[in-house]
C-alpha cells in the first residue's frame, strides 16, 4: 500500500501543500506508506515533441515517473487556476505519461488508485480544478475514488501549524486518504 503524495503547486507558503499532509496523514492512518514529494523538486521544461525527440525525458520527469512506477496509489492537491489545473500538474502528468523503449502505454498510470483535494481562497476550494484533474486521471486509466474534499477560504481556514481550523473537514480530508489506502487493501 504505497501511496505518493503530492501538490499541483510549487509556491512555499501552498494552501495545497498543507492539505495535502493531512490527506496523507489519512492515509497513513489506515496502514499505507505514504511518500510525500513537492513538485518544485523536479522542475521540468514545459512539454516539446522535439524536445523529446531529441533528447527524450528530462531527468526530473524520468525520476518522478520512477516514483510513480514504484507507488500503487496517488494522492493529489490541486490549486485552481482559471478553472482547471494548473501547468506545473499538468506538465508534470504529461511527462510522466510519455513511455520509453520497452515499456508499457501509461505504464506510471494504468491501474493505479488516486484522490483528490483541492484548496483555494476562493468560495468553491477549486472544486472545478478536481473535475477536470478526475477526467483526466480517469482517462488515463487511473481509478479515482468517489471521496474528495475541497476547502474554500483557504486563507482562513488553516491555524498557523497547519493544521485545518474545522474537525469535519479535517476528517473529510483525512478520508480521502483513507478510502484511497481502503481501496487498494482490498485491491491487494
Ligand atoms: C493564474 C491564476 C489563476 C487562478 N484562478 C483561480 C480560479 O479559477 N479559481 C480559484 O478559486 N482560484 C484561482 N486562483 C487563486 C488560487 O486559488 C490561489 O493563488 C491559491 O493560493 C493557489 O494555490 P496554492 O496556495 O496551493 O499555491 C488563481 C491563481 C492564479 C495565479
Amino acid at each position: 500500500m504505497k501511496i505518493l503524495a503530492f501538490a499541483g503547486a510549487t509556491r512555499a507558503e501552498s494552501w495545497n501543500k498543507k492539505l495535502i499532509k493531512i490527506a496523507a496523514a489519512g492515509a497513513t492512518a489506515a496502514g499505507a506508506q505514504v511518500t510525500l514529494i513537492d513538485l518544485r523538486d523536479f522542475p521540468m521544461p514545459l512539454y516539446d515533441g522535439d524536445l523529446e525527440a531529441t533528447n527524450g525525458i528530462p531527468e526530473n520527469g524520468k525520476k518522478l515517473k520512477a516514483l510513480f512506477l514504484e507507488h500503487k496509489g496517488l494522492l493529489i492537491s490541486s490549486p485552481e487556476y482559471n478553472s482547471s489545473i494548473t501547468g506545473v500538474l499538468k506538465n508534470a502528468i504529461d511527462w510522466v505519461s510519455r513511455s520509453e523503449p520497452g515499456e508499457k502505454p501509461l505504464a506510471a498510470y494504468a491501474g493505479k488508485v488516486a484522490g483528490l483535494v483541492s484548496a483555494s481562497p476562493g468560495q468553491l476550494g477549486g472544486l472545478r480544478a478536481l473535475v477536470h484533474l478526475r477526467s483526466i486521471l480517469g482517462n488515463i486509466k487511473v481509478l479515482v475514488v468517489p471521496e474528495q474534499a475541497s476547502v474554500s477560504k483557504a486563507d482562513q481556514a488553516f491555524n498557523p501549524d497547519g493544521t485545518l481550523k474545522d474537525e469535519k473537514q479535517r476528517a473529510q480530508v483525512e478520508g480521502v486518504g483513507k478510502a484511497v489506502a481502503a481501496l487498494l487493501a482490498k485491491l491487494a
